[in-house]
């Protein structure tokens, strides 16, 4: 035969291909619809599917040997040409076939492979789901918030971000305060400070609400402090406002005791000490007897008897005037006190920085 590339005839040309395909057929010959091997794994089966795949595109892809033999028939004597493309067309035929069949033995070995993976095991123990539960200083929170609802008053939501206004001017702070300093306080680049107290919720309250007002406002307040077993940057306090007409500072004394004895028990006694906070006057600082041995003196209170709390006093006339209200008229006392410092107290933490770090194993003591 003139102007072939190879030796051989068409028909042996076919053979070849035939041929070539077997021998590397060879070792799918096992997976037949009646005897799909055992023992093969979702891998091993996924790879021989691929493998397979490859082996059909170069067996009957348009480039295959056996594509090249389509082209001789055109070519092959008219006589013979009939029978050579029944010949190509068998034999394309056998090899699909096979290719099909190894295919589809595969592809259910996969499928239970699958099917056997995703299926559960009913008689297995179940997992319980873990609860969670809320945090420390949630749960004081809330205790502190039930007892001053209990007592009429109002739960106030503040903002954590700050103008000058609220944070210390409104609060009667002057110019020159170091709190105002970046030592102390945080600002953001445009100038707004992170509150470092809750108590610029007591201005927020005074304009929205109008007084008498009797509020107490729950938060995180935020300052430069280098982090210590004592202190965090970030911590929380609650506020308490109380403005109405007549208001003294016995009125103060009674909330604050009142509190302290259903948070800490009935006999618990608390102690004012005079102080200074721009905000208010006069000020002072409450403490109250130790929980823990009642005044006698034991670790958490240093030995001392007592517990230093938070400040409190007679909210400032000029904090008044700027929201409004006529200080002859009105009067008021406001207090603030750190919750975290109460958690910790509590608990007895060595570290007010395990109530901030959310370590499971830490928190899961609080349920
Ligand atoms: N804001 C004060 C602080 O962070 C605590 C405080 C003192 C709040 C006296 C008050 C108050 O409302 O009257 O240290």
């Amino acid at each position: 035969m003139a102007g072939t590339e190879t030796d051989l005839n068409p028909q042996e040309q076919v053979a070849a291909a035939n041929k070539a395909f077997e021998q590397e057929f060879e070792r799918f010959v096992r997976f037949t619809a009646e005897t799909a091997p055992t023992g093969l794994s979702l891998a091993e089966a996924t790879a021989d599917e691929r493998a397979l795949a490859e082996l059909r595109t170069r067996h009957t892809g348009k480039k295959s040997a056996l594509a090249a033999t389509k082209k001789l028939i055109g070519r092959v004597e008219a006589d013979q040409r009939a029978a050579f493309g029944q010949l190509v067309q068998s034999t394309e035929a056998g090899i699909v076939a096979k290719l099909d069949a190894a295919e589809a033995s595969l592809k259910a070995l996969i499928e239970a492979h699958r099917t056997a993976r995703e299926s559960i095991d009913v008689t297995l123990p179940g997992r319980r789901p873990r609860y969670g539960h809320r945090h420390p200083i949630t749960l004081m929170r809330e205790r502190i918030e039930d007892i001053f609802v209990s007592l009429g008053y109002v739960i106030e939501d503040g903002r954590e971000i700050e103008t000058d206004f609220y944070n210390f001017a409104a609060l009667n702070i002057p110019d020159n305060h170091p709190a105002r300093g970046t030592q102390d306080t945080f600002y953001t680049t445009d100038g707004f400070a992170l509150r470092s107290q809750t108590s610029t919720v007591q201005i927020h309250a005074m304009q929205r609400r109008g007084v008498p007002v009797r509020m107490i406002a729950p938060g995180r307040v935020f300052r430069r402090d280098t982090p210590d077993p004592t202190h965090n940057p970030m911590f929380y306090q609650v506020e308490g406002l109380c403005v109405d007409r007549g208001i003294t500072m016995a009125h103060l004394k009674g909330t604050v005791g009142e509190f302290l004895r259903r948070m800490f028990g009935a006999d618990t006694v608390t102690r004012f000490r005079p102080s200074y906070f721009p905000f208010t006057e006069p000020s002072a600082e409450f403490d109250f007897s130790c929980f823990k041995c009642k005044g006698s003196g034991c670790r958490i209170c240093k030995n001392s008897g007592w517990i230093e709390l938070g400040g409190s006093g007679m909210v400032h006339p000029n904090v008044l005037r700027t929201v409004g209200v006529d200080p002859e008229e009105y009067s008021g006392f406001a207090f603030g006190l750190g919750i975290d410092r109460m958690v910790g107290l509590m608990y007895n933490l060595d570290d007010i920085r395990l109530l901030f770090e959310n370590d499971v194993r830490f928190l899961e003591q609080f349920e």
